[in-house]
């Protein structure tokens, strides 16, 4: 199965890719954590990408194909993937679009995770992972069942994005609408586009996406 999850940012891709990668065993492909791994790595580009993302802006299209067309050769995506955060404009879904038709593969579905804007701010703004494993909590919807300390793996360190300050979620939001919002009527023009509520609890919008998955 080869899915999208589309949504501007904070409407939860990154929670219910994780869902999704654990119950049908797919890679789960997240671009903006490829481009944190590259900011981390203190390359030249990843430097470059840096200071676009701290910007709320996109990284351009070409290093974005790259990423994902070297990505989905790789051999955990064999059983299918999960994609968040790419295609976010259309060239990236055209590309992408080659690159299937090229090994005579297809979409099979591109979920939009609907949110207000409005709480999206809050919602990102609120938002930390734990330092040692990435499992992602929340200030007020998801707290670790012991104050401060990781439900996963036990560590005490947690950090916060630097792009999730309330300016540069607002900047995101736009780059969300201008450029990312135009791949709807191209996906529903293909006949694979499907919505969820994603105001809904987490565990509600993972049923919703479940049961498009299942049909
Ligand atoms: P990226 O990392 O992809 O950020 P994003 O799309 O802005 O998405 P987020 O990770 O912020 O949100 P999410 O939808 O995954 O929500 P989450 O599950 O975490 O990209 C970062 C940057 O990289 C971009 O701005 C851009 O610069 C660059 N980039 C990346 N891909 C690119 C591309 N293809 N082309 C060009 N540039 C690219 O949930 C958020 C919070 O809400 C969590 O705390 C969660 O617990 C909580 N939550 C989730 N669902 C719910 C719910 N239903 N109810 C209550 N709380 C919920």
């Amino acid at each position: 199965m080869k899915l999208i999850l589309l949504g501007p940012p904070g409407a939860g891709k990154g929670t219910q890719a994780k869902f999704l990668q654990e119950k049908f065993h797919l890679a789960h492909l997240s671009t903006g954590e490829m481009l944190r791994a590259l900011v981390a790595s203190g390359s030249e580009l990843g430097k470059k990408a840096q200071e676009i993302m701290s910007n709320g802006q996109l990284v351009s299209d070409d290093i974005m194909v790259d990423m994902i067309r070297d990505r989905i050769k790789q051999d955990d995506c064999k059983n299918g993937f999960i994609l968040d955060g790419f295609p976010r404009t259309i060239a990236q879904a055209e590309a992408l679009d080659e690159m299937l038709e090229s090994e005579g593969k297809r979409l099979d579905h591109v979920i939009e995770i609907r949110v207000n804007d409005e709480e999206m701010v809050n919602r990102v703004a609120g938002r930390y992972a734990c330092d040692k494993c990435g499992e992602g909590y929340h200030d007020q919807y998801k707290q670790p069942k012991v104050s401060g300390v990781c439900d996963v793996c036990g560590s005490k360190e947690f950090t916060r994005r630097k792009d999730d300050q309330p300016e540069t979620v607002k900047r995101r939001l736009e780059s969300y609408h201008a450029q990312t919002a135009p791949l709807l009527p191209y996906y529903k023009k293909s006949g694979v586009l499907k919505g969820v509520d994603g105001m809904a609890d987490i565990s509600d919008v993972t049923q919703q996406i479940n049961s498009i998955v299942s049909h």
